[in-house]
């Protein structure tokens, strides 16, 4: 019998990792704190809330107004406009070096949510995507947006099915496939959890399943996602639909912790190893800053 404060035994299977991006040059962090992150996508230097980063800034607030090309204003809770310091375009373009010889492409624009089309530490776990994929495998996308991991999957020339519940969002990410000079993704604009308990009806099964799912969300056909009650059930069904052999990528930004992940994974795929912690940024004036919860699992 364990003594009642024993120190749990320590393994390298209960550390929490930090993952970080590499290989941007379109992408750079320069500064976080006072609920806000600077930083530069391409060309322009952009101004956004961060509600995480409650630091102090490490420059001043008039090095940020000098640098930036625009700000985002939030109007309400999510929704919000940008406000021009210089002349800024419509869209523009940036690149991520998938490989020696293949870039990634997206193409960005102000939306209204404070997001421009792509989450840059997401890079982490492209590189780690593409590494477990080649031509055959299959992978499927959930709550996928504009596709970066679409992209780096399909660049290894495996079957990738990428799913989302905005149409408007499939065609972004079609724009950026057809700018990274590829084809051949499956488009599905569907309620992710309704997709997935069909394929595990049909028997269907992936080499590497990639999820990041939000808080709240809806379904095309106004199917209601809200995480803390549909999470176990997606994780139960998506376990069963990775392929022996296969991995799992799930990433949230709702603020669940890593340990939370961790523990529905362990209870869906036991014999799995799983990889918990947060994927961050560097910024350029030293701080880490943690942009969301991530669990790595690899099923024997
Ligand atoms: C945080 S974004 C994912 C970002 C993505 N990991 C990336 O790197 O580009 C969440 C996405 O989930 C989608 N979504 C929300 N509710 C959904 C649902 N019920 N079924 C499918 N997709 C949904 C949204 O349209 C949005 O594109």
């Amino acid at each position: 019998m364990p003594k009642p404060n024993a120190a749990s035994p320590s393994s390298t299977d209960l550390t929490l990792t930090r993952w970080f991006p590499g290989g941007w040059q379109d992408h750079e962090l320069l500064d976080s704190g006072d609920g806000s992150r600077l930083e530069r996508f391409g060309d322009l230097v952009l101004i956004r809330p961060e509600p995480k980063a409650i630091w102090d800034r490490g420059m001043t607030e008039s090095e940020w107004r000098r640098l930036a090309a625009a700000q985002f204003v939030p109007t309400g809770r999510t929704k919000g406009h940008w406000e021009p310091y210089q002349s800024v375009p419509d869209s523009w373009e940036i690149r991520y070096p998938i490989s020696s010889d293949q870039n990634l492409h997206f193409s960005l624009e102000f939306t209204r949510f404070k997001h421009v089309g792509v989450f840059p530490e997401q890079a982490a776990n492209w590189q780690w995507i593409a590494d477990r994929l080649k031509p055959g495998k299959r992978m499927l996308n959930l709550f996928a947006y504009t596709g970066g991991a679409s992209l780096a999957a399909r660049s290894t020339g495996a079957d990738v099915t990428h799913v989302d519940a905005i149409k408007q969002v499939v065609t972004w990410t079609r724009i950026n496939m057809e700018l990274s000079g590829m084809e051949g993704i499956r488009w599905c604009v569907e309620d992710a959890l309704r997709f997935v308990e069909r394929e595990l009806k049909r028997g269907n099964q992936y080499d590497m399943l990639v999820m990041d799912p939000p808080s709240w969300g809806l379904g095309p056909k106004g199917e209601k996602w809200k995480l803390e009650e549909k999470l176990g059930q997606l994780i139960r069904s998506a376990a069963q639909i990775v392929a022996p052999g296969g991995s799992v990528v799930m990433n949230t930004y709702s603020g669940l912790s890593p340990s939370s992940l961790e523990n529905f994974w362990r209870a869906a795929l036991p014999d799995a190893r799983i990889e918990a912690g947060e994927l961050c940024l560097h910024s350029g004036t030293g701080q880490v800053l943690p942009t969301g919860s991530l669990v790595r699992v690899v099923r024997p």
